[in-house]
C-alpha cells in the first residue's frame, strides 16, 4: 500500500477532532488527497453501530461492547480506509485500535492483548504509520467536556478512575511503540500542537 495512515488518540475532550481537522486542511492545501474518517461511525453501518454503542440505554456487556467497536472497525477499514490507502491517499482518522485497548482493555478491564488481537483480526492487521496521542488528565478532560455540553455518552459518563486507567493505558502503548507514537500534552495551545504534528507528518512524507 502506498498511502499514509495517521490516527489520533486521546481521552474524551483532548481535542483530537480539532487537530485531525487542522491536519486534514493543511495536507489538502499542500495538494494531497486526504480521507478523514473516525471510529466509531466512519461508514453508514458505523453510524448505526455508533448510535447503539454510545447511546443505547441500559447495560452492554464488556465483550459485546468490544465486538461492536470491532465490527465498526472491520467495516470501516475494509470499505473506506484500505481502498483509500491503495489509491495512495492519506487517511486521517479519529481513534483506532489503541482506543479499544485503552477503553475496553484498561477501562472495562478486559484482557488488553485479547482486545488488540480482536482489532487486528477485524482490520486484517492494518497498523497506522503514525499515531498522535493528545495526552490529558481525566480531570482536565472532564472540565473541558463540562464546559462544552450538557449530556454525555455511555463512555464519557464513566467515572474518573475509568478515565485515568484509559489515560495510563494510552501512555503505556506509546511507551511500547515510540516510533509509531507522537505524544503531545493536550493542554498546549492549539497552534503549537498543530505545528508539532505538521513537523512530524512532513518527516514521514519526506521519508
Ligand atoms: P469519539 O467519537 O472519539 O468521542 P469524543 O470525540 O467525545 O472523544 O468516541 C466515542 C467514544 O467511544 C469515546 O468515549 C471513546 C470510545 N471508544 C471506545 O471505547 N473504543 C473504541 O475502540 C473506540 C474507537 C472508541
Amino acid at each position: 500500500m502506498t498511502g499514509l495512515f495517521i490516527t489520533f488518540e486521546g481521552g474524551d475532550g483532548s481535542g483530537k477532532t480539532t487537530q485531525s481537522r487542522l491536519l486534514t486542511e493543511w495536507l489538502t492545501q499542500a495538494g494531497h488527497t486526504v480521507v478523514h474518517s473516525r471510529e466509531p461511525g466512519g461508514t453508514d453501518l458505523g453510524v448505526e453501530l455508533r448510535e447503539i454503542i454510545l447511546h443505547r440505554r441500559g447495560y452492554i456487556a464488556p465483550c459485546a461492547e468490544a465486538l461492536l467497536y470491532a465490527a465498526d472497525r472491520a467495516h470501516n477499514i475494509a470499505t473506506r480506509v484500505r481502498p483509500a490507502l491503495e489509491r495512495g491517499d492519506i487517511v486521517i482518522q479519529d481513534r483506532y485500535l489503541d482506543s479499544s485497548v485503552a477503553y475496553q482493555g484498561a477501562g472495562r478491564v478486559l484482557d488488553s492483548a485479547e482486545v488488540r488481537e480482536l482489532s487486528l483480526w477485524a482490520a486484517e492487521g492494518l497498523m497506522p504509520d503514525l499515531t498522535v496521542l493528545l495526552d490529558l488528565s481525566a480531570e482536565d478532560g472532564r472540565e473541558r467536556l463540562e464546559s462544552s455540553r450538557d449530556t454525555y455518552d455511555r463512555l464519557e459518563a464513566e467515572k474518573s478512575d475509568f478515565h485515568e486507567r484509559v489515560r495510563d493505558s494510552f501512555l503505556g502503548l506509546a511507551e511500547a511503540e515510540p516510533r509509531r507514537f507522537l505524544v503531545l500534552a493536550a493542554t498546549e495551545p492549539i497552534d503549537a500542537l498543530a505545528t508539532a504534528i505538521q513537523t512530524r507528518v512532513a518527516e514521514l512524507l519526506n521519508r
